[in-house]
C-alpha cells in the first residue's frame, strides 16, 4: 500500500485525478470502477478539466459503479445514477453504452446481481477501482459484518451509514435502507485500487484500515492484502497515522 498525504481536499483531488489520468493515458480502454459520495467529487471535477484540455479521453473506457440505492427511482436527485451523470458523465466523452451503474429497481435482484458481476468479468475485470471509505470503514456498501461479503449483493445499510447519508435527503425517513453493492470480493479482484479520504471523521477508519487487524468488522482492512493499493488522503484523515508510513505530497 502506498499512502500519499496531501495538505487539503483540493490537493487530494488533484493527486487522485493525476493517478486516474495516468491509468487512462496508458490504457485508454481501461475498465474503471467508480464511487459516489462527497470524497471523489473534487477528483471528478479535475478529470473533467483534464478532458476539456484534451489531456484525457474516456471514449474507449468502460465504467462500473460500486453501488446504488434500492427502490429509489434512478431520476431521483439522490440516486447514484443522477450523481454520476451530474458530476462526471455529462461532461466527458464516455459512451452511454459503456456506463454501468447497478439498477436499484431491478425486477429480480438475485438474477441481476449475478449479471452485474458477470458483466464486469466479461469486460475483462476492473483495471482501476476508485474507493471512498465510510466512517465505519465500509467500502462500497460492504458494512461491518461477521464475514467479508464476496459478491455483488443487495445489502442492508447500517444506522451509521443511513445517518451519514441523511445529509442529502429532506428527512431521515427518506433515506434508503438498502443498496446494491459490489462485494468486497468483487472490489478485491480489481487490478489497481485508488482509495480517497478527507477530513477528521475518516481518521479512525483510515488508521484501522491500515494498521488494524484484517477483520470483516473493518471492511476496508482487507485491502492490506491487495498488492496494488494507492491511498490518497488529506492530513486530517491521516492524523492517526505514523508519519514514517506515508509520503507527504
Ligand atoms: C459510494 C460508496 C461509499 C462511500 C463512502 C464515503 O459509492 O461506495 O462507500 O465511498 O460512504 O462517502 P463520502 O465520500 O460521502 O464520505
Amino acid at each position: 500500500m502506498v499512502i500519499y498525504v496531501c495538505d487539503d481536499y483540493g490537493k487530494m483531488s488533484e493527486v487522485a485525478a493525476n493517478q486516474f489520468a495516468a491509468h487512462l493515458i496508458l490504457k485508454p480502454n481501461s475498465v474503471v470502477g467508480l464511487a459516489t459520495g462527497s470524497t471523489p467529487e473534487g477528483m471528478y471535477s479535475e478529470l473533467i478539466k483534464k478532458y476539456k484540455k484534451g489531456e484525457i479521453s474516456f471514449e474507449n473506457a468502460v465504467s462500473f459503479n460500486l453501488d446504488e440505492y434500492v427502490d429509489l427511482p434512478k431520476e431521483n436527485e439522490n440516486s447514484y445514477y443522477t450523481f454520476m451523470h451530474e458530476k462526471l458523465f455529462n461532461h466527458i466523452d464516455i459512451k452511454a453504452e459503456n456506463i454501468n451503474i447497478p439498477d436499484g429497481n431491478a425486477k429480480d435482484f438475485e438474477k441481476y446481481v449475478e449479471e452485474y458481476e458477470a458483466k464486469i468479468e466479461s469486460a475483462g475485470g476492473i483495471d482501476l477501482q476508485i474507493l471512498g471509505i465510510g466512517q465505519n470503514a465500509h467500502i462500497g456498501f460492504n458494512e461491518p459484518d461477521k464475514v467479508f461479503l464476496k459478491k455483488t449483493s443487495v445489502v442492508d445499510l447500517t444506522q451509521s451509514t443511513i445517518d451519514a447519508n441523511s445529509r442529502f435527503f429532506d428527512s431521515i425517513d427518506e433515506v434508503p435502507k438498502k443498496a446494491i453493492s459490489m462485494g468486497t470480493g468483487s472490489i478485491f479482484k480489481a487490478k489497481n485500487i485508488l482509495l480517497l479520504a478527507s477530513g477528521k471523521s475518516k481518521a479512525e477508519a483510515i488508521n484501522n484500515m491500515i494498521n488494524g487487524e484484517i477483520d470483516p468488522q473493518v471492511p476496508a482492512s482487507i485491502l492490506q492484502l491487495h498488492s496494488n493499493v494507492v491511498v490518497v488522503i488529506d492530513k486530517e484523515a491521516a492524523e492517526l497515522l505514523d508519519e514514517s508510513t506515508y509520503i507527504r505530497i
